[in-house]
C-alpha cells in the first residue's frame, strides 16, 4: 500500500485510479456473510429548548460479518450520532438496531456490558480515550482481564501484550512503564489498536481515528485497521469526512448528508459511478480536503 501522504491517495482517485493497490476486500459478495448489525429507521432528535435537530433521520443499514464499512459526510452530517447510538452510548428516539439478527437490548446495565463485548470504538481524539493515571500495561492487561484471561499466568499475559504491541509495531518492552501521555499521537492510535486486538470485539466503530494525527501515522494507521480485520475477520466501521479515504480502505460506504443517507452500496460502485448529486460533490472535493487537512489536520 501508499505510505505516502493521503493528498496523493486523493488524486489517485480521480486521476490514477488503476495504479491504487486497495486494501480492501473488493470481490468478496459480503451479503452473503452473517449480519453483524443493523439498523430500520433509526432516528435521533435533539430538542434544546424551542430549538429541534433532527441528526440522524431514519436510516437503514445492514453491517456483514468481516464487512469494512465507511460512513461518509461533512461535519454535521450526524456520523457522531449515528456512531453513539451504534455503540448504545445514546437511544435512538425512533428506529431499532439489530445486533446478530435480534433485536438489541440494552436495557440494563449487565445486558450493556455484553453488547459491549462485541462492539468497541476507537475515536478521533486518542488522548481523551486512556485514563493517563493508568500505565500502558495495565490498559492492557484491563483487555486481557475482560476478555476472562484474569487467572492466566503472568507469563502468558506478558506474552499476549507483547503479540498484541509487535501487531501495531510497538514494542511492549519499551512501554510497561510508561503512561499514555508520554507516547506521540500516532502511538497512542496504535495502542488504542493493540486494545482491540486483545479484545476482539465482533465490530470495531473508528470514528475519524486518523484526523488528529500526521499524514504518515495515518496511512500507518488505515493499514492496521485491514490488517485487523483480515486477520481476525472483525466487522470494521469507519466514519470519516474524507472520501478519499472511504474509498482506499472500505467495501461498503454509506454517503450521509443532513442525517439521512443519501447514497450507500459497494465502494467502487457508489465512488465510480456515483447518483447523488452530494455523493458526486464530495468526490469532486477531494484535493481541496486534503489541502484544508495539511494545513490544520484537524476533522
Ligand atoms: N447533544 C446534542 N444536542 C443537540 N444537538 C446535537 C447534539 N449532538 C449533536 N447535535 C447536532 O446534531 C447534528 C449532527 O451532529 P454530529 O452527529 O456531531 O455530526 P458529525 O459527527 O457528522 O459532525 C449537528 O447539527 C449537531 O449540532
Ligand atoms: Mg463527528
Amino acid at each position: 500500500m501508499k505510505t505516502s501522504n493521503d493528498r496523493i491517495i486523493g488524486q489517485e482517485i480521480v486521476d490514477d485510479r488503476e495504479s491504487v493497490t486497495f486494501g480492501a476486500n473488493r470481490d468478496k459478495d459480503f451479503s452473503q456473510e452473517p449480519m453483524c448489525l443493523s439498523g430500520r429507521g433509526v432516528t435521533r432528535v435533539f430538542r434544546t429548548g424551542r430549538i429541534t435537530t433532527v441528526a440522524v433521520d431514519h436510516v437503514d443499514f445492514d453491517f456483514h460479518k468481516g464487512e469494512l464499512i465507511s460512513i461518509v459526510g461533512e461535519s454535521g452530517s450526524g456520523k457522531t450520532t449515528l456512531s453513539k447510538m451504534l455503540l448504545g452510548l445514546l437511544e435512538p428516539t425512533d428506529g431499532h438496531i439489530f445486533f446478530h439478527d435480534k433485536l438489541r437490548d440494552i436495557s440494563s446495565g449487565h445486558k450493556r456490558r455484553q453488547y459491549w463485548k462485541g462492539i468497541q470504538a476507537i475515536f478521533q481524539d486518542p488522548f481523551s480515550s486512556y485514563n493517563q493515571f493508568h500505565k500502558i500495561d495495565s490498559v492492557l492487561l484491563d483487555c486481557i482481564n475482560m476478555r476472562g484471561g484474569k487467572s492466566l499466568p503472568k507469563d502468558q499475559k506478558i506474552e499476549m501484550m507483547t503479540e498484541a504491541c509487535s501487531f501495531v509495531n510497538l514494542k511492549f518492552a519499551e512501554l510497561t512503564n510508561k503512561y499514555p501521555f508520554e507516547l506521540s499521537g500516532g502511538q497512542m492510535q496504535r495502542l488504542m489498536i493493540a486494545r482491540i486486538f486483545l479484545l476482539k470485539p465482533d465490530i470495531l466503530l473508528a470514528d475519524e481515528p486518523t484526523s488528529m494525527i500526521d499524514a504518515c501515522s495515518r496511512a500507518t494507521i488505515l493499514d492496521m485497521l485491514l490488517n485487523l480485520r483480515n486477520e481476525t475477520g472483525m466487522t470494521v466501521i469507519f466514519i470519516t469526512h474524507d472520501i478519499g479515504l472511504a474509498y482506499y480502505i472500505s467495501d461498503s460506504v454509506y454517503i450521509m448528508e443532513h442525517g439521512k443517507f443519501v447514497e450507500s452500496g459497494p465502494a467502487d460502485k457508489v465512488i465510480l459511478d456515483p447518483q447523488a448529486p452530494y455523493t458526486k460533490r464530495l468526490i469532486s472535493d477531494v484535493p481541496k480536503i486534503h489541502e484544508a487537512w495539511d494545513l490544520s489536520t484537524v476533522g
